[in-house]
């Protein structure tokens, strides 16, 4: 049985679907404080399988305890946490009470089972602005600028050295760079609470008419066409990574990281007219400034994973953006 947090999550919730069409039986762990519980009905709906579901919150060591005590566990995939770069700014507690205090309340829960196989969401902001393109997963990592990506590289951290204290356990850091688009059904997708952060659900609401204009923020970087560069990886590709990564760490026990991203890089005009292109859809645009904290390039070298995980994502740009637009159009207003 695994246990998933966060399953209700964007990228849960696609991970729910890979994990019960391959047959695992699923404990989904969530506070719902970003997600819906409508995500896991479609899901189980999509796949025609149960999941069991405990609404509860990662810091709760009781609850921890109980559902440790329930469920036979075999491995954790842990998707909860905040994500907002701008809220963690602002609220710097919350975000190390949630992500940092949240997963060290999970790995001690952990331990007190002997369930010692954990796959971990971390991100590509560990790496900062980047020493060097691609990024391997030798590149340095360094002080992140913010306390949502210092949450990541502390929890990366922790793990790294329980596994050092103990070597039977197996440990996933996978550092995900831009994941984008939907399942293909329409059915799940990104559902952002207020006016999206990211590029590609603000392309996508302004694409269904809910917001006027695509700020572009900054045209005068050191890339092609000035604008910021990314690696965009479609959600579905990320997901299938993870049972690699899964697969890696139950015959490999030690602590691995692995770069999840494509080794594409896309500027934001690039998205822009690829969603045009694919989904025949004018998306106005304005250039703006820069906005604070961004850096000009990040892309992956994705050969570890290729090589060790035999993993590798498949899913181009098109099918990104009609992915996307499919979730979208047929939820104008997301779960609600
Ligand atoms: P999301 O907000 O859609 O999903 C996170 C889920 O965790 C939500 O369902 C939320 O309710 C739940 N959650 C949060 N705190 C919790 C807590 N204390 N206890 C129980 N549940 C809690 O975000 P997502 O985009 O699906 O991201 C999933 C993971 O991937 C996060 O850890 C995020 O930091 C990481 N990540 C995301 C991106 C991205 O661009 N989406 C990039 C890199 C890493
Ligand atoms: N952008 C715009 N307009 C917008 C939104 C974004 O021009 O309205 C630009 C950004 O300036 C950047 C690019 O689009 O050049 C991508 O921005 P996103 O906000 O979509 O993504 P980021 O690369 O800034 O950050 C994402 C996640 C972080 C994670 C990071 C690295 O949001 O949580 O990738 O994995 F840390």
């Amino acid at each position: 049985m695994i246990l998933l947090t966060g399953g209700a999550g964007y990228i849960g919730s696609h991970m729910l679907f890979e994990l019960l069409t391959a047959n695992y039986e699923v404990v989904v762990l969530d506070n719902l404080c970003n997600s819906n519980m409508t995500a896991i009905n479609r899901v189980q709906q999509m796949t025609g399988k149960a999941c069991h579901f405990v609404e509860g919150d990662i810091r709760d060591a009781g609850c921890l305890t109980d559902l440790f005590n329930q469920y036979a566990i075999d491995a954790v995939l842990h998707f909860a946490g905040l994500k907002s770069v701008g809220e963690s700014v602002a609220q710097p507690l919350r975000y190390f009470d949630n992500n940092i205090t949240g997963s060290l309340v999970l790995l001690k829960a952990m331990q007190s089972a002997q369930v010692k196989r954990i796959v971990f969401s971390s991100s590509a902001t560990v790496y900062g602005d980047p020493a060097e393109l691609p990024i391997t997963e030798s590149t340095p990592t360094s002080m992140p600028t913010n306390p949502y990506g210092y949450t990541k590289l502390a929890v990366e951290q922790m793990m790294m050295q329980l596994v050092d204290s103990d070597p039977s356990w197996s440990v996933a850091a996978l550092r995900y760079f831009n994941p984008v688009g939907a399942h293909s059904s329409g059915q799940i997708g990104e559902d952002p609470k207020g006016i999206p952060n990211n590029l590609l659900p603000y392309i996508a609401q302004v694409a269904v008419g809910r917001l006027q204009q695509l700020s572009v923020f900054g045209a005068d970087y050191n890339t092609p066409d000035g604008t910021g560069v990314r690696d965009y990886i479609h959600v579905v590709d990320l997901v299938k990574g993870h049972l690699a990564a899964l697969t890696y760490i139950t015959a490999n026990l030690g602590y691995h990281i692995w770069n999840l991203g494509t080794g594409e890089g896309y500027s934001v005009l690039d998205m822009v007219r690829a969603f045009e292109k694919a989904n025949n859809i004018d998306i106005p645009y304005k250039l703006e400034p820069r906005r604070a904290g961004d850096i000009a390039a990040c892309y992956a070298d994705p050969n570890k994973a290729i090589a060790e995980l035999n993993w590798q994502a498949e899913l181009g740009l098109e099918q990104m953006m009609a992915d996307t637009w499919h979730w979208q159009r047929t939820n104008p207003h997301g779960y609600s």
